[in-house]
């Protein structure tokens, strides 16, 4: 049998297994099955939800999260997809960091990696979620929302901003709202975050703020690494092109001439993997964006105080579409050796098949109570290295 039959005849097998629901587009009774099993699923849950006086907002957020036969569709691209995105690195932990998109007709590699609903997604592990140089805070209202009111009444959400401005539209629609979620001033300069309490685990992040400020004070790591709780940090920031040390060395002097050939060798090195670096440090050059955040990374890395837990470098994101400032996204875990409080509750606590009192928060749920177990700080990649 010719190579090509025989090839064909492998992938049809292959489709059989892989595409199930590819012809369900033909067949009207196997569409509305499909819609039927898949939203059905979700009306009990959502009855539960208008029960405890969510808002739609909120029950779309989650909805949204499970969208209908996304798996299949990303694997009918599977063969052009390997043959488009050779080259490029297809997984990273087992995460695909880019995708096969289209425009105009024609089959691109995208970006496939969206920082701010991963930070989304582990807000259910934190007591505190607080946003350094927040804005408006409407990464965190739109945190507040896909955590629901119900979730709300055990967590605070905290914007930490530059501009007077941003914190009274954070105070303002977080009242209006009637949110758990403040504003306070805030300045990378002169850090103060003694505002937080130390209460449970907090979850700190910044999302192209630290970008704006040339130098931010090692005061700030010092403050985090001072606190008694489980504390991550998440970095979403231009600052992948510090973990080279020659231009970081270069920008701290202000190398003129050393940048001016950078910018000769931006076109020429379009394709090369270090075409984000080069980007992302001239634009730093440029602009005077931050340059000096990787070395308190690393300074307080050296010292055992903080372990980073998963990296990904010079992306573009829904966020930031800006390909010449390149996003990073570092998640850092502060003290990893320490032990959290919860973890020392347990510890201590006699052999008991009953869980202590001090770990059982009593809700009401449609009439019902309900036992909820507080939540341990849940490490969501413990050992992931850097990558160089
Ligand atoms: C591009 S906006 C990003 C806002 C928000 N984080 C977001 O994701 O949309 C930059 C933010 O950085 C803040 N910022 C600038 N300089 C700062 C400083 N020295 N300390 C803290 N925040 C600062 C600005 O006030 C502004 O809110």
């Amino acid at each position: 049998m010719a190579d090509w039959l025989k090839d064909t005849i492998f992938k049809s097998k292959e489709m059989k297994g892989l595409y199930p629901h590819e012809k369900a587009g033909n067949d009207g009774e196997y569409v509305k099955d499909s819609y039927e099993h898949h939203w059905g699923k979700k009306i009990e849950g959502l009855k539960a939800r208008m029960e405890r006086g969510e808002s739609v907002a909120h029950m779309m957020a989650v909805l949204r999260t499970s969208p209908h036969l996304i798996t299949a569709y990303n694997r009918v691209g599977g063969h052009i997809a390997k043959q488009k995105l050779s080259g490029f690195t297809e997984t990273h932990d087992g995460k695909s960091m880019s995708r096969l998109g289209m425009t105009e007709g024609r089959y691109v590699v995208m970006p496939n990696f969206d920082p701010l609903v991963n930070i989304k997604r582990m807000t259910n592990d934190f007591r505190n979620i607080v946003e350094l140089g927040a804005g408006p805070g409407w990464n965190l209202f739109d945190i507040g929302i896909y955590l629901g009111k119900h979730k709300l009444t055990k967590r605070f959400l905290f914007g930490l901003e530059y501009s007077d401005a941003g914190v009274e539209i954070i105070n303002m629609l977080g009242e209006h709202e009637k949110m758990p979620i403040k504003g306070y001033q805030f300045d990378y300069t002169k850090p103060d975050i003694s505002m937080i309490p130390d209460n449970g685990p907090t979850l700190f992040y910044s999302h192209l703020s630290i970008e704006q400020v040339e130098d931010i004070s090692r005061d700030l790591y010092n403050q985090l690494a001072k606190r008694k709780h489980p504390t991550k940090l998440i970095h979403v920031e231009p600052i992948g092109w510090q973990r080279y040390p020659d231009i970081v060395a270069a920008r701290m002097k202000n190398d003129d001439d050393f940048f001016k050939a950078l910018i000769t060798n931006r076109l020429t090195d379009l394709d090369a993997p270090h075409a984000g670096v080069m980007n992302a440090a001239i634009n730093s050059w440029r602009v005077k964006y931050n340059r000096n955040t990787m070395s308190h990374i690393q300074h307080f890395e050296k010292a055992g105080k903080l372990r980073i837990d998963y990296a990904h470098y010079d992306f573009t994101h829904n966020n930031n579409v800006n390909a010449a400032n390149p996003c990073s996204y570092i998640e850092m875990t502060f003290n990893p050796d320490q032990k959290s409080p919860v973890k020392a509750v347990k510890a201590a606590a006699p052999k008991t098949t009953k869980k202590p009192a001090s770990k059982r928060t009593k809700t009401k749920t449609s009439g019902k109570t309900k036992t909820t177990r507080a939540k341990k700080f849940n490490i969501i990649k413990s050992s992931t290295k850097k990558k160089t």
